[in-house]
C-alpha cells in the first residue's frame, strides 16, 4: 500500500510501497479515509524529535475496518472510526486513574520502532504515534479507535483525533472553563481553533484570540472568537491585560514557543491558569517571575486535552451534527497524499487551519 515515509530528518516525505502485517488478535486493518496535518508531524519531521527512520506519521485519521483480529469483539468490518495517538491499555495506574492519555503501557503503546506491523522491501519502518496515517492502510490496536456514526463525514471526523480532541479537551478537562469566563488563546492553528470552539462551547463571555497571521484572526471569529489580537502589533500581554480589566482567567498556549508560554502565564489575573498545548523540543526552558505564584497563578500540561476517547470523540460528533462544533472551516483544503509536502509548506508558511489527505473511494 502507499504511504509518504520520513526517511530523513529535514527532507520531504517520500511516497513508497510499503507491505502491511495481517492483524494480530487485538488489532485492526483500516482502510485510511482521511488525514489532517499536525505541527507535531512537522516537529518530527524536523527532527525535534528523534524517532527510528524510516518511518511512516500522521495521527489525526479516519478510516473503515477492513478486517479485525480474532479477539476484536465490538468492530467490524464497514465500520467507520477515528484514530487516536492516545491508543490505552485499560488495566494500568493511569488508566484505572482514568487518564487514558497517560497510558504508559508499552506493549499497547509502542514506541516508535517497536512495532513490527510496516516493512518495506523486507526491511521494518516506524510506525509512529501507534498509528502512521500517513498511508492507505493502518494496521492498529483496537484501543487506538472509536467507532463514529455512519453520517458523520470522514474527512471532517479525522480532525476530531487530534486537534479537536486536544484543543477542546484543554478547555473541558484540563482548565475546566466555566460560562461566563474569560479567557485568551495563543496560536490559531487546528489546535488553537477548536480551543476557541470549546470556550465558546463551554459559554465563556470573552474569548481573545492571538496569532501573528491575520487571515487566522479572521478565522478564530468563525469559531467563536469575541476579540482578537495580532501578535506582531505591540505588547501582547498588556493588550490583553487593557482589554480584560486586569487579565484572562484562562489562557492557551497552542504553539509551543517560550516566549508564547511566558506570555500565557503573564497575562493572567489573580488566580488565573495557562494550559501549555503546545509541544516543546527536549532542553527547551521557559521562565516564569516566581514571585506571581503568590497571586495564586497556575500553570498546567496537557496531553491531548486529557482525553479519554471513547467518550470524546461521540460527543464531538454530536455537537458537530447539531451545528455547535465547526469542522467545516477548519478543513481550509483537501489534497492527495501526493501533495502531502505542499501542505506542510503550506502549514509552515501559517496559511490554512488544516490540510487534510483524503483517500479516494473510501467511506463513500
Ligand atoms: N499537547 C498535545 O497533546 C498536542 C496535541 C496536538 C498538537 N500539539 C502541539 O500544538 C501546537 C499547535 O499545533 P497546530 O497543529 O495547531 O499548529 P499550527 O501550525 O496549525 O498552528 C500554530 C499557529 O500559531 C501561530 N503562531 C506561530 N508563532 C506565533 C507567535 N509567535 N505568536 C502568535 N501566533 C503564532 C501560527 O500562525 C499558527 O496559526 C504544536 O506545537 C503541536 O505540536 C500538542
Ligand atoms: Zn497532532
Ligand atoms: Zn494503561
Amino acid at each position: 500500500m502507499r504511504a509518504a515515509v520520513l526517511e530523513e530528518f529535514g527532507q520531504p516525505l517520500v511516497l513508497r510501497d510499503l507491505a502491511v502485517a495481517d492483524p494480530g488478535p487485538h488489532e485492526v486493518l483500516l482502510h485510511t479515509a482521511a488525514v489532517g496535518l499536525c505541527h507535531s508531524d512537522l516537529h518530527y519531521m524536523q527532527g525535534m524529535r528523534k524517532i527510528p527512520l524510516p518511518g511512516v506519521l500522521g495521527h489525526e485519521v479516519s478510516g473503515v475496518v477492513a478486517a479485525v483480529g480474532a479477539q476484536v469483539r465490538d468492530l467490524q468490518p464497514g465500520d467507520h472510526v477515528v484514530g487516536a495517538l492516545s491508543v490505552f491499555c485499560g488495566m494500568c495506574h493511569q488508566c484505572l486513574g482514568g487518564r487514558f492519555a497517560l497510558c504508559m503501557d508499552t506493549e499497547v503503546k509502542q514506541p516508535p520502532g517497536q512495532a513490527r506491523r510496516l516493512a518495506h522491501g523486507g526491511r521494518p519502518v516506524s510506525q509512529v504515534f501507534n498509528l502512521s496515517g500517513f498511508a492507505a492502510q493502518m494496521l492498529v490496536h483496537r484501543n487506538a479507535l472509536v467507532r463514529i456514526r455512519k453520517d458523520m463525514p470522514l474527512d471532517r471526523a479525522a480532525l476530531l483525533g487530534c486537534a479537536v480532541i486536544t484543543g477542546t479537551g484543554a478547555v473541558f478537562r484540563n482548565a475546566q472553563v466555566p460560562a461566563g469566563a474569560s479567557v485568551a488563546v495563543v496560536g490559531c492553528g487546528g489546535v488553537g481553533l477548536a480551543a476557541v470552539n470549546g470556550a465558546a462551547i463551554a459559554g465563556a463571555a470573552r474569548i481573545v484570540a492571538i496569532d501573528n497571521v491575520p487571515a487566522k484572526l479572521a478565522l478564530a471569529r468563525r469559531f467563536g472568537a469575541t476579540e482578537t489580537l495580532l501578535a506582531s502589533e505591540g505588547d501582547v500581554v498588556a493588550r490583553v491585560q487593557e482589554l480584560t480589566q486586569g487579565g484572562v482567567e484562562y489562557s492557551f498556549e497552542c504553539i509551543g514557543l517560550p516566549a508564547t508560554l511566558e506570555q500565557c502565564f503573564r497575562m493572567l489575573q489573580p488566580g488565573g491558569t495557562a494550559t501549555i498545548v503546545g509541544l516543546f523540543g527536549p532542553g527547551v526552558k521557559a521562565s516564569i517571575e516566581g514571585s506571581e505564584f503568590f497571586l495564586e497563578k497556575k500553570i498546567r500540561g496537557s496531553a491531548l486535552g486529557s482525553a479519554r476517547i471513547r467518550e470524546d470523540i461521540p460527543r464531538l460528533v454530536e455537537l458537530y451534527l447539531q451545528g455547535r462544533l465547526n469542522l467545516d472551516d477548519m478543513v481550509s483544503r483537501r489534497i492527495r497524499l501526493d501533495d502531502i509536502n505542499e501542505g506542510f509548506a503550506a502549514m509552515a508558511r501559517g496559511e490554512v487551519a488544516r490540510s487534510v489527505v483524503v483517500f479516494d473511494g473510501v467511506g463513500a
